[in-house]
């Protein structure tokens, strides 16, 4: 079950000018709590003028090892969002020494290290996961090779630029990474421009051999993330390989629930192990129904595309506005997030413990 602890901030790294990464000290009986996948992220929330704001953050550091007592320390990275009250807060206000409060990691953006081939297509900070994810595997699964396609406007606009460079050392035939900049030519690689699905679609037969991969992780912006995946399903990748995370979809740019729900339609909820029915208000979302009644229910961005509020729909139909979070096989499953739901039957029955 997902819930906030108060963890201390032990350093705040400048990555560039407008990011940073900041490190979470976990205390020795929290550890356990901590323990995540490699690409899993954490939710921070604050209250600014009486109002929480909640953001998730990517996980960059890597996972903490099988069987050990959980992670010492957490690194996040953090980019400024224009506009942004939490990333405002995390860039200008937090110090170290001060303390932040943290979700239990959640996210199903991971990779289990196994031996292989595998590649992520990231742009701009969706190289947070990534980082975490490539450092675990590479460390702990010597029969494994990592490709990296990062795609950034210029080498100062960067994030991690040091981290990922200190892989080529410590991994030179393991590891190889490839550098698009949209915005500035580089002396050495690829000429400049965007990595969308044509450029990609001849780029990665050149690179790998596309075929023999097992696994893709494609985490940035929407539009390259779409792109991407259109790239691979026509080189024949089929879409269980491939993984997607999306950053940075507008919250406010849901579209708002046109059908109302159906006359006295209620909610069963079980959370945490304890159960409710609470009648859905008129074009609210499930979530915000729970929220009124229970409020330690999951969730980070209500925008669709964390999938921390995710739950298993037990009985009846559920209407989603929009879904960034959940792959297909979690749809198929029964999956559904709860911020994007609207009853669809006069009874709704949701398991946020499955
Ligand atoms: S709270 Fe992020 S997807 Fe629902």
């Amino acid at each position: 079950m997902a819930r906030f602890h108060t963890l201390p901030v032990t350093a705040v790294d400048r990555l560039t000018d407008d990011s940073v990464a900041l490190t979470l000290a976990v205390p020795p009986e929290l550890r356990a709590k901590y323990r995540h996948a490699p690409g899993q992220h954490l939710a921070l929330r604050h209250t600014v003028d009486g109002t929480e704001i909640r953001r998730t953050y990517s996980i960059c550091s890597p996972a903490p090892a099988p069987g050990s007592e959980g992670p010492r320390t957490l690194r996040i990275g953090v980019r400024l969002v224009e506009g942004g009250a939490f990333s405002t807060y995390a860039l200008k206000e937090i110090t170290a020494g001060d303390e932040v409060e943290v979700m239990t990691p959640a996210g199903r953006f991971t990779l289990d290290p196994a031996p292989g081939r595998y590649a992520a297509i990231v742009g701009g900070s969706g190289i947070t996961p990534v980082l975490s994810i490539v450092t675990t595997l590479l460390a702990r699964e010597p029969q494994a090779r990592f490709c990296l396609i990062r795609s950034d406007r210029t080498s100062a606009s960067t994030m991690f630029l040091e981290e990922v460079a200190d892989l080529k050392d410590r991994f030179p035939e393991r590891f190889q990474l490839v550098t698009v900049l949209s915005r500035e030519e580089q002396q050495a690689g690829l000429p400049s421009g965007r990595l969308d699905q044509e450029r990609l679609t001849e780029l990665l037969p050149a690179l790998l051999p596309v075929e023999q991969l097992a696994g893709w992780f494609l985490c940035g912006p929407f539009g390259l993330v779409q792109g991407a995946e259109r790239a691979l399903r026509g080189l024949g990748v089929p879409r269980a390989l491939i993984h997607e995370e999306i950053f940075h979809v507008d919250a406010g740019a849901a579209p708002a629930s046109v059908s109302p729900a159906p006359a006295h339609s209620s909610v069963t909820v079980r959370l945490d192990g304890r159960g409710g029915t609470w009648p859905v208000r008129d074009g609210e979302s499930l979530l915000d129904t729970v929220l009124r009644n229970r409020p330690d229910a999951p969730y980070a961005c209500k925008g669709g595309v964390c999938g921390t509020c995710r739950a298993f729909l037990v009985a009846g139909k559920v209407r989603m506005d929009r879904n960034f979070a959940l792959e297909p096989e979690e749809t198929d499953a029964g999956y559904v997030l709860a911020c994007q739901s609207h009853p669809a039957t006069e009874k709704v029955e949701l398991d946020f413990d499955r």
